[in-house]
């Protein structure tokens, strides 16, 4: 007799997912995807909950061209969140990503505590939202806030937004610091539900012609395969620091065994994102190789990956590894 599949549903924070496998925002245009590919792409949809790409409360264009540089084993971005801000996301977006088969995560930014509440007030009454992640790790905007970096600023953000919502609130982590685990702990003190790692690790590519620097806002973020041991060792700390709270793990999955390691690192979702680029159907190849990596493991469900449980007795290991 054959070995059973997998079992690979998920929660998040109540929310219940068919399999652990989302999208990173900002990688996959559901809206534009939706207008080529109609029905197939409902019929298809590769990621068990969809994540927007971040909204900010005014309109935003962007930073200035170039934007992209394809690096070794990487991408580096300096898209700057062009987005239409709350009122355009509520009035044209939303509808459209509400149509979507799967729960709904709204990504929000914002410069300042006051914006980051607009935003929030903004999006959580709106039922088609099952849940708000707090970008306080983009790299590529200044937003003179420094709750991405500090862990009593980040208490107090997630203090005062609490108030606000009881939906669950996702805070996305920066990796350019040297001790993220820090920053994800006090979020959770201040109220996070979840803590979503790593964002792009901040990145300067030289245009070889001028010698200068290649994009238009002089540096931006590496995503992709090259991060992945960056946020292998990331979302390890994290999860030692933080063991009875849901983590997204990302950075540079490519394949199911990638997405197996994530979750052996602590993860308890993760989300793909610079693979979507070259491939909108990557989540769906790798939903398929992670059930065949773990089939393979005799490993029937997420709970049963080794490596997922102790983490809290290895932090001090961790964080003797990540000081050395
Ligand atoms: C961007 O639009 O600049 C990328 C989003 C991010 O890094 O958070």
């Amino acid at each position: 007799m054959s070995e059973p599949n997998p079992d690979l549903r998920a929660m998040l924070c109540g929310i219940r997912l068919d399999d652990p496998i989302l999208n990173a925002s900002g990688t996959f245009d559901a809206i534009a995807a939706k207008r080529v590919f109609g029905r197939r792409l409902i019929d298809r949809f590769p990621f068990s909950a969809f994540v927007s790409k971040t909204i900010t409360v005014a309109p935003r264009h962007g930073n200035p061209p170039p934007r992209l540089w394809e690096a070794s084993g990487g991408l580096v971005n300096s898209i700057g969140l062009p987005n239409k801000g709350l009122d355009g996301f509520l009035a044209e977006d939303l509808p459209q990503l509400a149509a979507l088969p799967v729960p709904l995560i709204v990504s929000v930014m914002g410069s300042s505590p006051e914006e980051f509440a607009e935003l929030v007030e903004g999006v959580a009454p709106r039922e088609e939202v099952a849940a708000i992640e707090l970008n306080v790790s983009c790299p590529n905007v200044h937003s003179g806030l420094i709750v991405g970096e500090q862990p009593v600023e980040a208490e107090a953000l997630l203090v005062g937004l609490r108030e606000l919502t009881a939906k669950p609130l996702i805070v996305k982590l920066t990796p350019n610091l040297a001790d993220p685990a820090a920053v994800g702990a006090a979020a959770v003190a201040g109220g996070a539900d979840a803590l979503s790692l790593i964002n792009t690790v901040k990145a300067t590519p030289i245009d070889p012609e001028t010698l200068r620097p290649w994009l238009g806002n002089q540096s931006g973020g590496l995503s992709g395969p090259a991060v992945m041991p960056i946020a292998l060792a990331q979302v390890r700390a994290v999860a030692a620091a933080v063991p009875s709270t849901p983590i997204i793990g990302m950075g540079g999955i490519e394949s199911g065994l990638d997405a197996l390691m994530f979750l052996a690192a602590g993860a308890d979702l993760v989300a793909v994102g610079t693979a979507c680029f070259r491939d909108p159907l990557a989540a769906e190849r790798i939903r398929q190789e992670l059930t065949k990596a773990m089939r393979e493991r005799s490993i029937f469900s997420i709970s049963e990956i080794p490596g997922r449980t102790g983490w809290a007795l290895a932090s001090t290991e961790i964080e003797g590894q990540l000081e050395g």
